[in-house]
């Protein structure tokens, strides 16, 4: 979700006010996830590098990220919606986390739709945590390092009970992963918007879609094994 500071700044208002527009972005993108069927949707919020940003910006977003929490949760539960909030919440204040785990509780057994917000998150910690709790297994005799399998990491990776993520969409008109799902992405199709985030709205989210939908996947493949003819 890239550019809410641009979005503000080009209207003369400040970053926070974009941030603010944000988060009711996320509201309408959710719904639109649900009515298009979709399973699973993880939305970058706070990368491990977002805390190089100013101090006054940090903890605004902090305070957002608690006060969106407490205002949503009961809505994201009527709704049948999974909360999980993905990355290394311990240098969270300490009520954002028990607000965390609060909401991850309530909605655990819904499925409708599930909503994964990637805060403190980066896919290398993701890949490092998984390989940490890999060779704690070792060094307790568990598992023998030559028998690893990508299985084996796979499973130690965040959301590794749901399906590969499929479509990846970045907004603010920037062409990187920055960090995302790493892992997951080995063979996700890539989307780009020259929208910011709080400019992406239903109609762009289609297009995002609709877009993937016209795309073959091979997953290494020719297009004649698949059936599909040349595309
Ligand atoms: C995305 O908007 C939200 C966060 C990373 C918290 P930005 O804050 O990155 O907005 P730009 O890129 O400065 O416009
Ligand atoms: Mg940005």
């Amino acid at each position: 979700m890239d550019g809410n500071g641009r979005w503000a700044r080009q209207q003369n208002r400040l970053r926070f006010w974009g941030h603010k527009r944000g988060v009711e972005r996320v509201r309408s993108s959710v719904e639109a996830c649900i009515d298009m069927g979709v399973e699973a949707l993880t939305l970058f919020a706070f990368s491990t590098e977002n805390w190089k940003r100013p101090q006054e910006e940090v903890s605004f977003l902090m305070d957002l990220f608690m006060s969106s929490l407490k205002r949503e949760v009961k809505r994201l539960h009527k709704n049948g919606i999974r909360l999980r909030i993905i990355g290394d919440r311990s240098r969270f204040p300490e009520k954002l986390q028990s607000a965390i785990a609060e909401s991850e509780e309530l909605t655990k057994n819904n499925r409708t739709l599930s909503l994964n917000i990637a805060a403190n998150y980066g896919g290398r910690w993701d890949i490092t945590e998984a390989t940490r709790q890999l060779c704690v297994e070792v060094a307790a005799g568990r598992v023998d390092p030559e028998q690893i399998t990508q299985e084996m990491v796979q499973q130690k990776i965040t959301l590794s009970d749901l399906p590969e993520p499929e479509l990846f969409i970045r907004t603010g008109g920037e062409k990187r992963v920055s960090n995302f799902l790493l892992w997951q992405m080995a063979y996700c199709e890539f989307y780009f918007s020259d929208l910011f985030w709080p400019e992406f709205d239903r109609s762009a989210l289609e297009d995002a879609v609709s877009s993937f939908g016209g795309r073959q996947r091979r997953f290494g493949r020719t297009s004649e094994q698949l059936g599909g003819g040349i595309k």
